[in-house]
């Protein structure tokens, strides 16, 4: 029977120590360290999302600012917003919630945010240093990973790592970082031919491909640490991760549950990033 990974525990961990630096901060320089939110829409999930991370800057002494815009904006109006937010001193961090509406050029918006301040690491930019092992901000749901597979004790160094997703948010960048932590890393996706059989394999197993219950307890080497990034809405209003949970923590040695498994560590780390944003802005170490 697998330990469960405490997400929430673990977040509010990482949430503490951001706080007290935040204090410090505050106190040694008398600044504030504000994060921009902008949501274009009015997408439901997002709309969650958006609530959360405004909590969380709450939690640790961050200012948000929130610019919430109707669906109907404009690629233009949208880029104004950000060429203003790039320029205001009061602003560490800018995060545009995706999706964004259809109309909308999410590849330009992303390349209009400054990298010094693109707190979600999704920046050309920030991907290439991401993956030469020279970065300033890790994406937060891979970084939020790593701490999580820090807190189980697994070294990751020679383990056979095996990523489910290529995606360029989770599957591509969580792959990096498992290299740069010296695992062997195989990088699974809808096209592979045999699965379960490079499932089998890993020591630590990491999916992300929003398939619900895509991997069973079959597909698990004895003792794996295994890492669900999924969450997947049932017909019966169910959240459920993209690993079996039930049967694959018979065979784990440690497993996240979804919810409460790698979610809150995404807006732990969107913090940490913004912390980050702002030291490097302040010249502090
Ligand atoms: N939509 C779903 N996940 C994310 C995320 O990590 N960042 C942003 N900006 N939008 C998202």
């Amino acid at each position: 029977m697998a330990n469960i990974i405490d997400g929430k525990a673990v977040s509010a961990k990482v949430k503490e120590e951001i706080a007290k630096e935040t204090a410090a901060i505050k106190a040694k320089y008398g600044i504030s360290i504000g994060l921009a939110v902008v949501i274009v829409g009015d997408d439901p999930a997002s709309r969650i999302y958006v609530n959360n991370k405004k909590k969380a800057c709450e939690t640790v002494g961050f200012t948000s600012y929130e610019y919430a815009l109707s669906a109907d904006t404009t690629q233009e109006e949208l880029l104004q917003l950000i060429d203003k937010l790039n320029k205001d001193d009061n602003v560490n961090g800018i995060l545009v919630q995706l999706p964004l509406p259809k109309h909308l050029d999410e590849k330009a918006v992303i390349n209009s945010i400054s990298p010094e301040k693109d707190v979600d690491a999704f920046h050309p930019v920030n991907v290439g240093k991401i993956m030469i092992g020279e970065y300033s901000f890790l994406p937060c749901t891979p970084a939020g990973i790593m701490e999580l597979i820090a807190s189980t004790g697994v070294d990751i160094k020679g383990k056979e790592c095996v990523v489910v997703g290529r995606s360029n948010i989770v599957g591509k960048p969580m792959s990096m970082l498992l290299l740069h932590k010296s695992g062997t890393v195989t990088i699974c996706h809808s096209k592979t031919n045999d699965l379960a059989e490079h499932c089998r394999k890993a020591d630590i197993l990491v999916v992300a491909v929003g398939v619900p219950k895509l991997v069973t307890g079959d597909m698990i080497k004895d003792d794996a640490v295994v890492i669900d990034v999924g969450m997947n809405r049932l017909e019966n209003g169910k959240l459920c991760g993209d690993v079996d949970f039930d049967s694959a923590k018979e065979k784990a040695s440690f497993i996240t549950p979804v919810p409460g498994g790698v979610g809150p560590m995404t807006i732990a780390m969107l913090m940490k990033n913004t912390l980050t944003a702002a030291k490097i802005k302040q010249g502090i170490e």
